[in-house]
């Protein structure tokens, strides 16, 4: 029987996308199947879920996959069997690795019914990701509707054109290292005033989920919520001033900036 969905890679982004599946009840294990390299992880995978796992990429898609999602890292994917071709003709092939063009995907799958390119983040470990995805040409409602419902079970889903990728690479793909960075910040700024580190910790991680929670409830601009906090010579303004005394708006921006670019850099054939 032809699987749903097969994964080249199981590591961390296929477990979420796995796990998603799974809970949403959209496809159930027997109709998935992964391959790893030989480090386990397909087995640990397929134990942990009840897929099926493979040894080779030729065994996974011996009885033939409906769709082919590519999860291993984008350096890994010039080691893939070339048969890989031959494999996907007339399969949908996903793929989440960063820096891996459209253009590189159809010279390796020219026999593919459809090729996105898709950027997921970390919090799809926990069903709160959000990822932007692009086709290569047109695609009709009902294939949009699938990959929809292929990337919902890592949390929001937006199509995009695949210039956007690199921008959403920029944004939410490296985004949440940003926040961790933050909170790494917060916690230390804490122990530096004299919090025990682990109560830093608890307060820094509770104050970012708190305000992320409620920036996305509210019907209001961030703007206006940090404003509602900063009463004139209160104690946030103070620290405002400190942050706008450091260009922190810049400096964010900049950091932007560096991560478009090496996304870019690393869509580049020779990079
Ligand atoms: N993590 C993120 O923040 C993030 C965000 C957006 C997109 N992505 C993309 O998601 C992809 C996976 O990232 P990850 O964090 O999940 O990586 P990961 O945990 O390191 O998983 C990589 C997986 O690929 C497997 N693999 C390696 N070589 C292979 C081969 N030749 N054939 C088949 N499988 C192979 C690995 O197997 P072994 O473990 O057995 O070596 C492992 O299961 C990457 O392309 C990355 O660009 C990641």
């Amino acid at each position: 029987m032809k699987l749903e969905i097969a994964f080249v890679g199981a590591g961390k982004m296929v477990s979420a996308i796995v796990n998603g599946l799974l809970t949403k009840n959209i496809f159930q294990p027997k109709e998935m199947a992964c391959v790893s390299a030989p480090d386990g992880t397909s087995e640990k995978l397929a134990e942990a879920t009840g897929i099926g796992s493979a040894e080779t990429l030729e065994d996974l898609l011996l009885e033939g996959s409906k769709r082919l999602l590519l999860g291993c890292k984008p350096q890994q994917f010039n080691t893939l069997d070339t048969g890989l071709s031959e494999w996907t003709s007339s399969c949908t092939v996903l793929s989440i690795m960063a820096g891996i063009t459209l253009e590189t995907l159809a010279q390796t799958f020219p026999k593919a019914r459809h090729l996105i390119r898709s950027m997921p983040n970390t919090p799809g470990q926990i069903g709160a990701g959000v990822t932007a995805y692009a086709f290569a040409g047109n695609a009709d409602e009902d294939a949009k509707t699938d990959v929809e419902r292929i990337l919902g079970s890592l949390g929001k889903v937006f199509a995009v054109d695949e210039p956007q990728i690199d921008l959403v690479t920029a944004m939410s793909g490296s985004g949440p290292g940003y926040v961790f960075e933050f909170a790494c910040a917060l916690e230390e700024a804490g122990e530096k005033i004299g919090l025990e580190k682990d109560f830093a910790r608890t307060l820094a991680i509770e104050t970012i989920l708190g305000s992320g929670r409620l920036m996305a409830r509210s019907e209001e601009h961030p703007e206006t919520l940090r404003n509602y906090v900063s009463s004139p010579k209160g104690t946030t303004l103070a620290a405002l001033e400190q942050f706008a005394k450091g260009n922190f708006r810049k400096l964010v921006a900049d950091a932007v900036v560096a991560a478009r670019d090496r996304s870019l850099e690393l869509s580049r054939p020779d990079a």
